[in-house]
């Protein structure tokens, strides 16, 4: 045998025996270091008396701590390999000692109250694969030996005080699928190791203070990114036009950024996008034909994108766009007449803009509308605050609101010759507005449901006097188009108040 071998076993050797105590204490962790690792977790964190944890993670009983709540054990080796403690109200930190969890691949604490920073210690445990630390307290910096976890698929930290830059080393997880970052306070420029990371199919770094530029490159390397936040952020420089590579795009979302100069063309390159948010950035030009090519695009939002130039027809044509918002850029020309030409539409905001020429009769064709907002333009035939023509009939105007308010034609298959859309209406205001309002009218904060059940309310009678039966009755359009201006701004101030 070689001396050499033979000597560094003897050193082996000798170090075991001269150093016995080394040795034992180097003894393999078994299910009862998991156990006394979860006690120490236990014990930072500030449990009320009647919490679960409390006289469910105890010694007293001889359970396993396989049975406890929230931990799962793998069947090979016996040993907690997910720790699942989601919602419950938790308030402390995670000490060093959870890095002794040797066969864990899914740490789950999301929605607690975990502060302070993650111990350099977790970076021991190997296996990991998915890491879901969103909406706590933690603070601090995102450690380097993050991207030390060889197995990691998974790592949400969104929703979180994380400051510093984002890891350098985040490009060695080469497994990595999602990465969600949103929501803290990182600083300084996306590492661009990070691009390369070609498992990625989700990528989300919106509301933090990133700055820097996008790689030209930057989709060269992610074949599978299907989810690209980078929204309110300080991003700077043009959008690059590789991000067409990026060929499984589904959602792009660059808003509240500083980008400049022309929207690519080539982003009518990603034909599986649903929806693209350029909004609040300092662009210029046009919005690029190549748009029509987007045809699973849901959600268009260019709000405040910097843009100038006529609004294409053909965007009004796209097959499945239900929300269009161009407002406040220097969009100029007029709107096409048949701007419904599929009913999809549900949204169409393009107020504040340079718009001329006439509001489109073709509104009325836009069946599925629940916001509309053409204001602060230059249209012709209607007030700065116009939203529909005064050279349409009282009767057109009722049935138009009736229908935006409603959310039903009055062609709709529940309408019979005993309930007409009008006829629902009225029962509605008498038995309750929420049985005819379109129910996604109706926002998730309670404290606005009076305030707007009130407004739709007046919108009904306003309605039903538009088209009241006999002529002479019903209200003329001007007064009519007062009245619904009044009613807006009583809903805007009773919001205000709340
Ligand atoms: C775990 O290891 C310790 C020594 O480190 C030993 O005392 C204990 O009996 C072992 N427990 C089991 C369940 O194997
Ligand atoms: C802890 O909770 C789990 C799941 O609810 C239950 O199966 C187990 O019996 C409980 N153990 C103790 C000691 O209460
Ligand atoms: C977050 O946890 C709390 C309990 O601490 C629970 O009431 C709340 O519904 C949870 N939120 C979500 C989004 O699950
Ligand atoms: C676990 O980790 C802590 C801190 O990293 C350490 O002090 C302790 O000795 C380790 N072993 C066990 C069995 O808890
Ligand atoms: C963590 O738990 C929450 C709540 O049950 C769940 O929505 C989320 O998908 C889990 N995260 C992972 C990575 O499984
Ligand atoms: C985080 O801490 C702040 C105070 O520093 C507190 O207001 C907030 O409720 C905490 N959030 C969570 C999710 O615990
Ligand atoms: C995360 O933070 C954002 C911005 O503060 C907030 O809008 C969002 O509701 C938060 N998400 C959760 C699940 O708390
Ligand atoms: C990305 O990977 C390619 C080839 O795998 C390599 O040439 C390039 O330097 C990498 N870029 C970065 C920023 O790591
Ligand atoms: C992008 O679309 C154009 C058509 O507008 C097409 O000529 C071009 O080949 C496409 N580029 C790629 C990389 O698919
Ligand atoms: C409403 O749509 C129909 C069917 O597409 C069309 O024939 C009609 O011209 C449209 N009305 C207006 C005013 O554009
Ligand atoms: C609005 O239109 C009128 C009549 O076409 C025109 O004289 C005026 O300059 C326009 N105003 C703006 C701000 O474009
Ligand atoms: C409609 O309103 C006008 C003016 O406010 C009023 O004179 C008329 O009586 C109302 N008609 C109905 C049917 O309520």
């Amino acid at each position: 045998m070689d001396r050499t071998i033979l000597f560094h076993i003897f050193a082996a050797v000798s170090f075991l025996c001269i150093f016995p105590i080394t040795c034992l204490s180097k003894t393999s962790p078994n299910i009862t270091t998991d156990q006394s690792t979860l006690l120490a977790l236990k014990s930072s964190i500030a449990l009320p008396p009647d919490h679960i944890l409390v006289n469910n993670w105890t010694t007293t009983t001889p359970t396993s701590v396989c049975d406890w709540v929230g931990v799962t054990c793998g069947k090979l080796h016996g040993r907690v390999a997910a720790l699942d403690l989601p919602n419950m109200g938790l308030i402390g930190t995670i000490p060093p000692h959870l890095g002794n969890l040797s066969f864990l691949v899914q740490l789950n604490i999301t929605n607690n109250s975990f502060y302070s920073d993650l111990p350099e210690e977790l970076a021991n445990i190997r296996r990991l694969q998915y890491i879901d630390v969103k909406v706590n307290n933690f603070s601090g910096q995102i450690p380097q030996w993050f991207g030390a976890f060889p197995k990691l698929v998974h790592l949400n930290v969104a929703n979180n005080s994380f400051s510093g830059s984002v890891p350098q080393d985040f490009g060695n997880l080469q497994s990595l699928k999602f990465l969600n970052m949103r929501f803290n306070q990182f600083t300084g420029s996306i590492p661009p190791p990070i691009f390369n990371i070609s498992s990625l199919e989700v990528l989300a770094f919106s509301g933090n203070s990133l700055s820097g530029f996008l790689p030209k490159d930057v989709c060269n390397h992610l074949p599978n990114l299907q989810f690209l936040y980078l929204a309110r952020n300080e991003i700077e420089g043009q959008i690059p036009p590789g991000l067409q590579e990026c060929s499984k795009l589904q959602v792009l979302s660059l808003s509240t950024n500083k980008f400049t100069g022309r929207i690519p063309s080539e982003i009518g390159n990603l034909t599986v996008l649903e929806k693209l948010d350029l909004d609040s950035n300092s662009l210029e030009g046009e919005i690029p034909r190549e748009f029509g090519q987007l045809v699973n695009l849901e959600v268009l939002s260019l709000y405040g994108a910097g843009l100038t130039g006529l609004i294409p027809s053909l965007l009004f044509n796209m097959s499945s766009l239900e929300e269009i918002d161009l407002s406040k850029n220097k969009f100029s020309g007029s709107l096409p007449r048949n701007i419904c030409p599929r009913p999809l539409l549900k949204v169409l905001f393009i107020w504040r803009n340079k718009l001329a020429g006439n509001i489109p009769s073709g509104v009325g064709n836009c069946t599925a509308l629940s916001g509309i907002g053409l204001q602060e333009n230059n249209f012709t035939e209607y007030g700065q605050e116009g939203l529909v023509s005064t050279n349409c009939d009282v009767y057109s105007f009722g049935i138009m609101l009736m229908e935006v308010f409603t959310r039903k034609k009055p062609t709709d298959e529940m309408f019979t010759s005993d309930l007409s859309l009008n006829r629902w209406v009225s029962e509605a205001l008498v038995n309750g507005v929420t049985q005819a309002m379109d129910s996604r009218l109706i926002r998730k904060e309670e404290e606005h449901i009076f305030a707007e059940v009130n407004c739709v309310s007046s919108i009904f009678e306003l309605a039903l006097n538009c088209t009241a039966e006999s002529p002479e009755n019903r209200i003329n359009i001007k007064d009519a188009l007062a009245l619904l201006q009044k009613i807006r701004l009583e809903f805007l101030a009773k919001l205000l108040e709340n």
